[in-house]
């Protein structure tokens, strides 16, 4: 093991860093317009459901190949493998985080442009004006491409810092900010007048709303926002300890990734219908119904709608931060171990190809010829096949191998840390590792081709 490789020094550096990569754009962005466009409380149940059945499974079964192995991804499943080809799963793995990360920077590189437009007083209350102000925004192929780049960028600095001095002092300084900075706009926006309809639209389940859309649209949303399917989980359970108790873990991750998300839920549609916005605004909503929403919400109070506006991108920036350093790390863990080279040249091969990935995605929102397919932007090519196909890929593998594969004794033992823990719930893990997991992932990546 290079000596560089280093490991996560607490147990709440360890819950935070991975929370960190879970909690993201997926939680703040993804998740509230998925929620408004599925109908509210019933899609919330649903999503609950899917994150017990389906992602807590996935969850630890990641973190017992990672940690089992305590190396990069591929070195990780071909360790397990047996000599069968299983390494090619932890490179489906890094291939599918690398180009999440091309087009996730690009979205973050937009939160950073609004933080700045924030701050500067340029976002105002006149709906007409934010769409204008998004579509020459996203469309100009110089500012976001720049704002992309500085991303991945200011991504390297912490990454290239290693795991102690990188990832988990930034995770333990981002994190909580992160959480207080929800709860002040939460407070905000719930004390608006007529607020109380929001609230009543995330609680009150209307199962009238549940079509199997909504069941597999929950499902596919749990993947995404657990960073589930895409090596990422495996590659920071490889920074655990022998101590780590992993089922107790994964359940803290995703109940503190389903906690964050709800509460964006609840900063977001107290302050729509206050104003009598519909949520149903699909992806523009952050970039095109919040801004006025807040200004009209909070504008009363001289200053509020604006230091609201700052917070709350300043929020979405921090928690695309942590996610995208989740990213960068499987690549760069991957190249420094597997070619024997400096951590620090690891980063900067990963930051190169996230760069002109994201150069790319970030030119393809722009009216340039070449960087759109059958009619789709590169972005949303990238958008699509990641999430719609390798990611379910990525993540029905992991259950087969865990749940089948692998030998027993390894998967026992990794659950109750060599016979040091009850282990409760093993025989309800591994029969969802072995059964539910896999039919339900067919059943979402089948509905998502379009086959049911
Ligand atoms: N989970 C993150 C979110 O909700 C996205 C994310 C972070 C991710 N790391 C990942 C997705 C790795 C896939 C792979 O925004």
């Amino acid at each position: 093991m290079p000596a560089e490789r280093g490991d996560f020094k607490t147990k709440l550096g360890i819950i935070l860093a991975t929370a960190g990569s879970a909690v993201g754009l997926g939680n703040i962005w993804r998740f509230p317009y998925m929620t408004g466009q599925d109908g509210g409380a019933a899609f919330i149940l649903v999503y609950i459901a899917c994150v017990l059945m389906l992602g807590i499974p996935g969850v630890i079964s990641e973190f017992i190949v990672g940690r089992h192995a305590s190396a990069n991804a591929v070195r990780a499943y071909r360790n397990l493998g047996n000599g069968r080809p299983w390494h090619l799963l932890g490179m489906l793995g890094i291939l599918t985080s690398t180009i999440i990360l091309g087009f996730y920077a690009v979205v973050a590189g937009w939160c950073l442009q609004y933080l700045y437009a924030a701050i500067t007083a340029q976002l105002s209350g006149d709906t007409q004006y934010v769409v204008k102000y998004f579509h020459e925004f996203s469309t100009n192929p110089v500012w976001p491409t720049l704002w992309a780049v500085a991303f991945i960028l200011i991504t390297h600095t912490i990454v290239v810092k290693g795991v102690r001095n990188g990832i988990e002092k930034a995770s333990n300084m981002m994190m909580p900010t992160l959480f207080v900075l929800l709860l002040v706009i939460v407070v905000a926006a719930c004390t608006l007048p007529g607020s109380m309809e929001g609230v009543k639209f995330l609680f009150k389940p209307d199962f009238s709303k549940l079509t199997h859309n909504v069941f597999l649209d929950a499902l596919g949303q749990a993947f995404f926002s657990l960073s589930l399917g895409t090596a990422c989980l495996c590659t920071y359970a490889s920074y655990f300890s022998r101590q780590t108790n992993l089922a107790k873990s994964a359940c803290q991750i995703a109940l503190l990734d389903t906690l964050i998300a709800i509460l964006a839920g609840l900063m977001i549609f107290p302050a729509a219908f206050s104003v009598g916005v519909e949520p149903d605004s699909g992806p523009a909503l952050i970039f095109i119904t919040l801004p006025s929403v807040f200004q009209q919400a909070f504008g009363a109070i001289p200053l509020l709608g604006y230091v609201i506006g700052i917070l709350f991108y300043a929020m979405l920036s921090l928690a695309a931060l942590t996610s995208t350093i989740s990213m960068h790390e499987i690549g760069t863990a991957y190249f420094y171990e597997e070619y024997h080279i400096t951590r620090r040249k690891g980063a900067w091969i990963q930051t190169a190809i996230g760069c002109t990935l994201t150069i790319a995605c970030s030119l393809s929102m722009g009216d340039i010829d070449g960087l759109h397919f059958f009619g789709k932007s590169f972005l949303d090519w990238c958008d699509f096949i990641t999430g719609q196909i390798m990611l379910p890929t990525g993540a029905f593998f992991t259950c087969i191998f865990v749940g089948w594969y692998i030998p027993k004794k390894i998967v026992v033992d990794e659950f109750t840390n060599w016979g040091t823990l009850r282990g409760t719930f093993l025989g309800i893990y591994l029969f969802a590792v072995r059964f539910v997991c896999p039919l339900c992932i067919l059943a979402v990546f089948f509905h998502q081709l379009g086959f049911i």
